[in-house]
């Protein structure tokens, strides 16, 4: 018989500071409106000196860790765009934080804000072909434009982490789903690149290009139908590209399609930015916090990585608890931010840690862990609590 696999828990995790669009729009002469309204964003995680994707999958990682344990879990799969090394993976140094055993492996995945659902993929074949085995997933990253740019709105700090099982309580995954990949260089980051480099144009068309051609693959394959997907959770670079994509959807569907899921769906992601590899799991998590009434009911997902693939997956929501917990959480954890003025942003923005200095950064982060500097060319992190 085949068992059921998919997301047994699911936690999110930010930055220690944030900044205020409005700010923001002010300091580039912009009327607020086109971030708040034209964008769909309200404001954008950013990380403090000594905080970085590490320090932010690990936090969200402990806290996931804290209520299911660690036992069963073999594999840890850390997926990024804005990795810390060329070689050493963050999920290694993010396994030495969590204090997991020996004989969990630990790797990192790339390609771009899709990396994230390459490794919920990975990780549903490993569970498939040992149901005993859990494995933990972290997705985090750092979106960072340069200033004055398109794109620098568009930024945001964010990490999910979320632990895949046989008979999971929140999510089960349908085992079909439909993918579409084209080589298109909409947005891409160069090794000796900071920021990304992006044709805003061509990678929102790119997006709708993969959507609508993963939703014909799904249905190719045999996939779940339209009408038995009750709401749809997007990638979201900002928020406004989800109402695009779903009314794209819509059209290609020929069918309407409502637009609760979207409010509720960007709660989070309004608040964080993007967040590239964890966006479209802050959207589920932020559609099934909201929507009690999707318990029992499949929900669609897409996910879409620059350069580019795109892939569509449907779930069934579990009945549970624990939503108004979590959803309580984040908007804790979203208050707590310490808000940065635009010349400290700017400062921090240009704050760089070169291999080749040893270095301490300052104090800052009031999280669980902490990247402390550089010794010897080597990043070195801390618990702090
Ligand atoms: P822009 O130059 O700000 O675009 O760049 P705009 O001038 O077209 O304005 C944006 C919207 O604001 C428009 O709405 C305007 O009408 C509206 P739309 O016509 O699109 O519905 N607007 C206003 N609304 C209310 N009041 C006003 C006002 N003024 C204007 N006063 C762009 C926008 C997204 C291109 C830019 O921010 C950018 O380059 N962002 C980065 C790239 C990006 O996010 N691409 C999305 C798809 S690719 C993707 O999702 C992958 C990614 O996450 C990376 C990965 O895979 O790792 C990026």
């Amino acid at each position: 018989m085949n068992r059921s696999i998919g997301i047994h828990d699911i936690e999110i995790g930010t930055t220690h500071h944030v900044v205020d669009l409005a700010d923001l729009a002010v300091a580039r002469g912009v009327d607020p409106d086109k971030f708040r309204i034209g964008l769909g964003q309200d404001q954008m995680s950013f990380p403090a000196p000594d905080e970085d994707i590490v320090t932010m999958g690990a936090a969200a990682a402990r806290a996931l860790l804290a209520r299911t344990g660690a036992d069963g879990v073999r594999t840890l799969l850390f997926a990024t765009e804005s990795g810390i090394d060329q070689s050493k993976s963050a999920a290694v140094f993010a396994h030495g934080l969590l204090g997991l055993g020996a004989d969990v492996r630990a790797v990192e995945l790339k390609q771009a804000c899709y990396a994230g659902t390459a490794a919920l993929q990975m990780a549903l074949g490993i569970v498939a072909r040992n149901p005993a085995e859990h494995v933990l997933i972290i997705a985090a990253d750092v979106a960072r434009y340069a200033l004055d740019s398109a794109g620098e709105p568009t930024q945001g700090a964010a990490s999910v982490a979320m632990l895949v099982s046989a008979d999971p309580a929140l999510l089960e995954i349908d085992p079909v789903s439909g993918v579409f990949t084209a080589d298109v260089d909409d947005f891409w980051r160069p090794n000796d690149s900071s920021t990304a480099l992006v044709d805003g144009k061509l990678s929102m068309s790119a997006y709708i290009d993969a959507l609508l051609g993963a939703w014909d693959d799904l249905q190719a394959r045999g996939g779940v139908t339209a009408a038995d997907i009750a709401a749809f959770a997007y990638h979201q670079p900002f928020t406004k590209m989800a109402a695009k994509a779903q009314r794209r959807l819509a059209a290609h569907l020929g069918a309407e399609l409502a637009d609760d899921d979207l409010v509720a769906m960007s709660t989070y992601n309004r608040r964080l930015g993007n967040s590239y590899t964890a966006s479209l799991y802050v959207a589920l998590a932020a559609l099934i916090d909201a929507r009690a009434d999707l318990d029992g009911r499949r929900v669609g997902l897409f996910s879409y990585g620059s350069g580019s693939v795109g892939e569509l997956l449907t779930a069934r929501v579990l009945p549970q608890g624990g939503r108004e917990d979590r959803s309580a959480r984040v908007s804790r954890m979203l208050d707590a931010r310490a808000p940065l003025p635009i010349a400290e942003y700017e400062r921090l923005h240009a704050l760089s840690y070169p291999s080749g200095t040893d270095t301490e950064t300052p104090r800052t982060t009031t999280g669980p862990f902490r990247f402390a500097g550089i010794r010897g060319g080597a990043r070195q992190y801390e618990h702090i609590g």
